[in-house]
């Protein structure tokens, strides 16, 4: 499973990068806006950083002419940037359409096994199940993800599962387990992937002991 960083914040991209563990980067309209630096050169600087990784870069148009229009301006700001178009019925046109020009797609604001059905008919590269957005309202977002990954495998779609929205290392593990090609988190999540308590306490008693001993490697 790829892992990508939710995050439109280069020194959270950099570090993730320098630790060799992040395949891409999923950003949108919120996590852009959060950073406070012009659009262009924030976008520009986090393709270069991530790549050959993908970056996904959303529309904010809602109508069919507006995404293809913003689409195809976005797919030229680098050959790694995918674009974002939200699941709506002229997101789906605006899929088909880019999909059709060779233009790469992540469909977002998936939260239904339907919704995502007709994604991948239409051409997307990547869907976006949301799931901790449907865990929010008491639904099981996995449950979602399951489905698609299910149903993906039945028909042997191309499009890949990007398991979004996630919040904590549970939510990892069961993206994981369901197939999903690609988990996309904040660096929060990520750095507690890696941690265990008892990591931390067998490594002070190696030390403490290797100290004690007085000897040398
Ligand atoms: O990738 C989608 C993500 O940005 C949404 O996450 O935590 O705002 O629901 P969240």
């Amino acid at each position: 499973m790829k892992i990508f960083l939710d995050t439109a914040n280069v020194t959270e991209l950099r570090e993730g990068v320098a630790m060799g563990l992040v395949d891409g980067c999923t950003t949108n309209p919120s996590l852009i806006a959060k950073e406070k630096r012009p659009f262009r050169p924030l976008v520009e600087e986090i393709c270069s950083i991530v790549a050959p990784g993908d970056v996904s870069l959303e529309v904010v148009a809602t109508d069919f002419d507006g995404m293809v229009k913003e689409g195809k301006e976005l797919a030229q700001v680098a050959p790694n940037a995918v674009v974002k178009c939200p699941l709506t019925k002229d997101g789906l046109k605006a899929v088909k359409h880019l999909s059709s020009e060779g233009i790469r797609v992540n469909q977002t604001l998936c939260f239904s096994a339907t919704q995502a059905l007709l994604s991948a008919k239409a051409g997307a590269t990547y869907i976006s199940p949301f799931l901790g957005r449907l865990d929010d309202i008491a639904a099981v977002g996995m449950d979602l993800v399951r489905d698609i990954c299910e149903i993906y495998r039945v028909y042997g779609f191309k499009t890949q599962v990007l398991a979004a929205s996630i919040r904590n290392p549970l939510h990892v593990v069961d993206a994981a387990k369901a197939g999903a090609h690609v988990a996309t988190m904040p660096f929060s999540v990520l750095e507690m992937l890696m941690k265990h308590p008892l990591t931390d306490i067998g490594l002070k008693k190696f030390l403490d002991d290797w100290n004690k001993s007085g000897a040398k490697i």
